[in-house]
């Protein structure tokens, strides 16, 4: 029988700087008001010159193999969902792997924007399921102040940066009913222009920065986000309420309490960091999930739906029992 993947290790990291958004208008055409009660976002954490995707992630995956109490030679793959990498190779991965000392094992990126922490996870369960991997380092790790245009104040009060990471350990236990309980993955590139870079490194030329037309995104969310919930619970036979968490990619406190409020659930039940981390794309995910789980309130054996869409448009979902 096939092994389940389990979450064994959280860990995360925010760089030190916070910015309100009252900072933000003094130099913007915006408000706290505007920005709070559109997207419950009140400040954010930004990268200072000394981190970046790889240094980020390094410190939130040894927070996560700490929590697991595992060290990096137990790990044989480390997979990054990032769309700020440090340099568009090597993989921000492999920049890890070396920050942790590995020599060993394997290291590739994920590149599925916001939604890539669920692309990864995914990844990481296949690697486990079909045998390959024992452990897998799963990190989310974005600095988007570096690709936000800081005069386009219908972006750039968005985002923040941050990582986190989940370690994921093939469990033996056959007849065990915690673990990873379903995977779903979907891309549509039609929609490829509602949220994109504006160029990379194969366009030099272009401005390189985040362009996004936010009501057509916000429309696509609740709906592709509602019905990934379905699919995720219909797949396993499970119903709304079965779940005990609902831990969110963290875009906008609107879109995540309409599907709290799809499952049913209580506010409480709804892990939420916008309000401080503002949208941290692929580390969203395992930042809330590290927050959560640390402060007690997510418990061993619940049933936990983390869903996400980005760019691409991508968009997915995990259902895990913890
Ligand atoms: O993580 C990837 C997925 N991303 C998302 O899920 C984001 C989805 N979209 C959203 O969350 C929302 O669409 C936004 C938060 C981006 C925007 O909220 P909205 O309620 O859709 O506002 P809007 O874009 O329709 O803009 C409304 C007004 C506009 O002015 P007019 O044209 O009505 O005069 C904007 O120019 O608000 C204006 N505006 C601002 N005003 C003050 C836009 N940004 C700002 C700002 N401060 N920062």
């Amino acid at each position: 029988m096939a092994k389940r993947s389990l979450l064994v290790g959280f860990g995360g990291f925010l760089p030190e700087r916070v910015v309100t958004n009252e900072e933000l208008a003094t130099r913007l055409a915006t408000s706290d008001e505007w920005i709070k009660t559109r997207t419950g976002i009140t400040r954010r954490h930004l990268a200072g010159p000394d981190d970046s995707a790889t240094s980020m992630g390094a410190e939130a995956a040894r927070r996560a193999l700490d929590y697991a109490g595992l060290s990096a030679d137990d790990i044989d793959v480390v997979l990054v969902a990032t769309s700020t990498p440090d340099q568009a190779f090597p993989a921000t991965a492999v920049r890890i792997q070396a920050a942790l000392g590995m020599t060993h094992g394997f290291g590739f990126d994920i590149a599925a924007a916001c939604s890539g922490f669920i692309f990864a996870l995914a990844t990481a369960n296949s690697f486990i399921r079909s045998g390959q991997v024992r452990n897998a380092l799963v990190i989310g790790s974005e600095v988007y102040s570096r690709i936000v245009d800081w005069q386009d104040r219908g972006t750039c009060v968005l985002f923040g940066d941050g990582a986190g990471a989940v370690v994921v350990s093939a469990s033996d236990d056959e007849s065990g009913t915690r673990g990873i309980l379903s995977t779903h993955l979907h891309s549509d590139g039609t929609t490829g222009d509602l949220l994109y870079v504006d160029g990379a490194v194969g366009q030099p030329d272009k401005s390189g920065h985040l362009k996004m037309s936010g009501r057509d995104v916000f429309r696509h969310a609740v709906a592709k986000l509602s019905s990934s919930v379905d699919e995720a619970l219909q797949a396993e036979g499970l119903s709304y309420a079965d779940v005990d968490w609902l831990v969110p990619h963290q875009a906008n406190i609107r879109i995540i309490e309409g599907v709290g409020k799809k499952l049913g659930l209580p506010a409480e039940r709804v892990v939420v960091t916008v309000d401080r981390h503002a949208n941290t794309s692929a580390a969203s995910i395992p930042l809330a999930l590290d927050e959560a789980v640390r402060d007690g309130r997510i418990q061993k054996g619940e049933l936990v739906l983390m869903e996400a869409l980005g760019g691409g448009l991508t968009w997915g979902s995990v259902l895990v029992r913890l």
